[in-house]
């Protein structure tokens, strides 16, 4: 739709201008002038604009919420055009490179970065809280043998909230802390329960003298008839850098389900479910395994040609291209192209970057691509890096889980603390039957 007034000329300054749109309704000859905050203006705002008395007022429609803002945030900033993302402030490729996923969690969830007797308690409350009931392993034990691990976690998550039931006092802020800590620490042990189970292996406990990523890898992947096992310390390193890429990333689809089921007031296991849930599907966490499949299908440089006819044509989408929010190359994802060199130098160069490269190259010179603005995010080689670490694909996108987990709690505690937040609501244009009668019946008169 072309703007209805174009501003005239030499007037473009908005220097001495009021901070407000006005808006002139032609079915009613009325204008209204609404007030602009932070360039946005209040959707409420809108409802004063009506016909008549009885007229609820006007709407404002946008399904997939393309253009609406549903909270304020100081966590995450996202310029989509220039590829900047920050968190908290801080640049992204600086936190990547300099500070480990717990101090960036950290930093996520109470606003600053830990000083030093802050990140020993921080890190003392984490490894304190990493093991799990042994009622989850009898739990874990009644999926069937090939369930998707990331529908164990999801299962597995919501199931907490029957274990930990002072979650439900979410005002309290000493207990929603508790909650944090339980969360954070408990998700690796979940995760990697569910891969164990799934190849009928017996679970690894915990170890609390390893980092985060290592005591991971270690419940991943320790043979379970020594306790003789060492992450290799270059791949902890590249895995905790994947964590930090992925612990946040504002108002993405799982992060809105975190918010959206928090403002009923559900204890964050429930909440984290839901935005796992979100987070499964193949068009968000979902993706990175669907990379990797894609590039095995294609198998050989000499077919990516074939696969981009196939995409252009609209028989299916390059998995790991595309960003709702970023018209320009994901900064995550220039990152993790250098992750990969050091994961390489440890695992032997994975044939699949190989293709992906050859298939970024090609994409991003056609015209299809470059019209639609369509870049590689974060997933197109991040599957290639974990699938080269040992990881099965099945478990991406529980890869995916483990550090958005920080984000999601960062965000549903800022949603709790915001007096401006009720419960989620959407409205909606209702386009059904106007009344009828049941089939047989007349409508009664009056
Ligand atoms: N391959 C081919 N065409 C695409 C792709 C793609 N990956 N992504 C978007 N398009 C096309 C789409 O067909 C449409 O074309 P047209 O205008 O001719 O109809 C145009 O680009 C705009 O697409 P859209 O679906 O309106 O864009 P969106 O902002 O709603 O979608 C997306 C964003 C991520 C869902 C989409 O780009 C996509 O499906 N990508 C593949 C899945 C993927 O990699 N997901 C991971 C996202 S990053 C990690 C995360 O945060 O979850």
């Amino acid at each position: 739709m072309a703007p209805v007034t174009k501003p005239v000329q030499g007037q473009g300054s908005t220097a001495g201008r009021k901070n407000s749109l006005t808006v002139r309704d032609n079915r009613t000859d009325r204008e209204y002038e609404v007030p602009i905050e932070r360039g946005a203006i209040r959707a409420t705002d809108l409802r004063q604009i009506k016909i008549s008395d009885s007229d609820l007022g006007l709407l404002s429609y946008d399904p997939s919420f393309q253009n609406t803002a549903s909270c304020q945030s100081a966590i995450t900033y996202v310029d989509g055009e220039a590829g900047i993302l920050r968190y908290r402030g801080y640049p992204i490729e600086e936190l990547a490179e300099k500070k480990t996923h717990l101090e960036v969690a950290y930093l996520l969830i109470y606003g600053h970065l830990p000083g030093k007797s802050e990140l020993e308690e921080w890190l003392h409350n984490i490894t304190y809280h990493t093991m799990v009931h042994e009622n989850v392993k009898t739990f874990m034990d009644g999926f069937h043998y090939d369930a998707h691990p990331m529908g164990m976690v999801v299962s597995t998550l919501a199931a907490l909230s029957t274990f930990y039931p002072d979650s439900k006092k979410i005002r309290d802020p000493a207990l929603r802390e508790l909650q944090i800590h339980r969360l954070v620490a408990k998700i690796p042990t979940i995760a990697a329960f569910a891969y164990r189970h799934s190849v009928g292996m017996p679970y690894i406990y915990p170890n609390n003298d390893l980092s985060y990523t290592a005591n991971f890898l270690t419940m991943m992947f320790r043979p379970s008839w020594t306790i003789g096992y060492d992450p290799d310390p270059v791949l902890a390193k590249a895995l905790d850098t994947l964590f930090v890429l992925h612990a946040d990333h504002e108002q993405n689809c799982s992060t809105s389900t975190m918010r959206t089921v928090g403002s009923s007031l559900s204890d964050p296991y429930v909440c984290s479910a839901a935005a796992a849930a979100a987070l499964y599907g193949p068009l968000h966490g979902g993706a990175n395994e669907l990379v990797v499949r894609m590039l095995q299908e294609v198998g050989s440089k000499n077919n990516v040609p074939k696969l981009i006819r196939q995409v252009k044509s609209g028989k299916r989408r390059l998995m790991g291209f595309g960003h709702r929010v970023y018209r320009s190359y994901d900064p995550r994802a220039r990152i993790i192209k250098k992750v990969s060199d050091s994961v390489f130098s440890v695992t032997g160069r994975n044939k699949l970057i190989d293709i992906a490269l050859a298939l970024e190259k090609e994409a991003l010179s056609d015209d299809y691509f470059i019209k639609r603005r369509l870049y590689p995010n974060v997933d197109f080689y991040s599957g290639i890096i974990l699938q080269s670490m040992g990881f099965p694909t099945d478990i991406f996108p529980v890869l995916f889980a483990i550090p958005r987990m920080t984000g999601w709690l960062a965000h549903w505690q800022e949603m709790l603390l915001d007096p401006e937040q009720n419960i989620a609501r959407p409205r909606q244009l209702y386009t059904g039957h106007r009344e009828r009668s049941l089939p047989g019946e007349t409508k009664k008169p009056g």
